[in-house]
C-alpha cells in the first residue's frame, strides 16, 4: 500500500463520565461560613461577578483520585468497553493525592480501576488548560498508532488549597471530576489541537510554597490576581479558538457548540462574543459546580452528552485556560 493509501487514523470519544462530590456548598452557604470569619460576600456579588451559584467540596479523606474513579468508571461504561482495554490513562490534576504529585494520581487511579494490564498512567499539570492540553497529548498518541484506547481524567479537589481567608477566590473554585474514553477510528474525530504556554505570568495563578527539608516554605494556597488572570484569558482564548479552527478549515459558524473552561460566564460570554458564536451555542455549567479547574470541561461535556444538548456528529470547540500562564484547545466532531 502506498503512504497515500494508508487509511488516516483518528481519535474519537467513546464515551464520557463525570462525577461531583456529594457536599454541595451554596453562595448563602459559603457567605454565611466566611461571616463566621468577618469576612463579607454576598450570593449577589458571586453570581454577578462570576456566574456561580454553588460548587461542591470532596468529603474528608476523599481524594482526587477517588473523585476521577467515579468518573472514570461512567466514561468505561459510556464507552462500552473493559478498564483492561486501555493502553493509557492520563489524569489531568493540580490537585493530586500526595504532596509532589508522585505517584502520579494516574497510577492510583489505574489501580483503583483494577487494571493490570500494565498500561501506561501519567498526570498532566496545566492547571485548568489540563483537559485540553491532555486532549492534544492523547490525540497524537492515537494518530501516531501508538495506542488504541486512551482514558483521559480532569479531577481536582481545589477546596484543600482555598484560602477561605480570600474572598477574592475561596467562593469560585469547587471540587469534581470528569473523564472521556477515546479511541482510535477511521472516523474523524478530533480534528485539530493546539495548546499554549507562557512562563512569565506564572505568578498571576500559582501555589506559590514549596516543600523544603521535610517541611512547607511558603503557602499552600492558590493565590490569583484575578483582574489579570481575566485580561489575559480573554484574550488568548479567542486566539487559541481561532487557531484549532484554521487548522481544521473551519468557521465559528460551523461550531455546533463551544465547551469553554467554566471559570467565570464573563469570560465565556467575552470569548463567544468576538469569536461571533451565539450564546445559545455556548454549553454553561459554571453555576453548579463553579472553578473545577481541569475538571470543568469533561464536566461539562459530559453534563451536555448526557441531557441531549450535545448529539453525535456535532462539531464542539473546547478551550481552557490557566495557571502557568497556559491555554489550549480541541476541535472535536462528537
Ligand atoms: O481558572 C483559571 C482562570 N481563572 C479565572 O478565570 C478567574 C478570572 N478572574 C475573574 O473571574 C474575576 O476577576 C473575579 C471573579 C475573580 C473578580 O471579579 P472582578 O470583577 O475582577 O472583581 P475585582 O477583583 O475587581 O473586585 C471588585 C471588588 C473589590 O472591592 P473594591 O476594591 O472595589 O472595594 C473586591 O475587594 O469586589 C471585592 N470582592 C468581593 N466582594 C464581595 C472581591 N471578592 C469579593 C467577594 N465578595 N467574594
Amino acid at each position: 500500500m502506498t503512504q497515500n493509501m494508508t487509511p488516516r487514523i483518528y481519535a474519537r470519544i467513546l464515551g464520557t463520565g463525570s462525577y461531583l462530590p456529594a457536599n454541595k456548598v451554596t453562595n448563602a452557604d459559603i457567605t454565611e461560613k466566611l461571616a463566621k470569619d468577618g469576612i463579607e460576600t454576598s450570593d449577589e456579588w458571586i453570581f454577578s461577578r462570576s456566574g456561580i451559584s454553588a460548587r461542591h467540596f470532596a468529603a474528608d479523606g476523599e481524594l482526587t483520585s477517588d473523585l476521577a474513579l467515579k468518573a472514570a468508571e461512567r466514561a468505561i461504561e459510556a464507552a462500552g468497553i473493559d478498564a483492561n482495554d486501555l493502553d493509557l490513562i492520563i489524569l489531568a490534576t493540580s490537585t493530586p493525592d500526595n504532596l509532589g504529585g508522585f505517584p502520579s494520581s494516574a497510577c492510583v487511579l489505574q489501580d483503583k480501576l483494577k487494571i493490570n494490564n500494565g498500561c501506561a498512567a501519567f498526570d498532566v499539570q496545566a492547571v485548568c488548560s489540563g483537559f485540553a492540553y491532555s486532549l492534544a497529548v492523547a490525540d497524537n498518541f492515537i494518530r501516531s498508532g501508538m495506542y488504541q484506547k486512551i482514558l483521559i481524567v480532569g479531577a481536582e479537589t481545589f477546596s484543600r488549597i482555598l484560602n477561605f481567608k480570600d474572598r477574592g477566590t475561596c467562593v469560585l473554585f469547587g471540587d469534581g471530576a470528569g473523564a472521556v474514553v477515546i479511541g482510535a477510528s477511521d472516523e474523524p474525530g478530533i480534528l485539530a489541537t493546539a495548546m499554549h504556554a507562557d512562563g512569565s505570568h506564572r505568578d498571576i495563578l500559582c501555589v506559590p510554597g514549596r516543600a523544603d527539608n521535610g517541611a512547607l516554605e511558603g503557602s499552600a494556597f492558590l493565590t490569583m490576581d484575578g483582574q489579570a488572570v481575566f485580561k489575559l484569558a480573554v484574550k488568548v482564548l479567542e486566539q487559541v479558538a481561532q487557531e484549532v479552527l484554521e487548522k481544521a478549515n473551519m468557521k465559528p459558524e460551523n461550531i455546533d457548540w463551544l465547551i469553554p473552561h467554566q471559570a467565570n460566564i464573563r469570560i465565556m460570554e467575552g470569548t463567544a462574543k468576538k469569536l461571533g458564536i451565539g450564546l445559545d451555542h455556548v454549553v454553561v455549567t459554571v453555576q453548579d459546580h463553579g472553578n473545577t479547574s481541569a475538571a470543568s470541561i469533561p464536566l461539562a461535556l459530559d453534563t451536555a452528552i448526557r441531557s441531549g444538548q450535545v448529539k453525535r456528529g456535532q462539531h464542539l470547540l473546547m478551550e481552557g485556560v490557566g495557571g502557568g500562564f497556559t491555554w489550549a484547545a480541541a476541535l472535536v466532531r462528537y
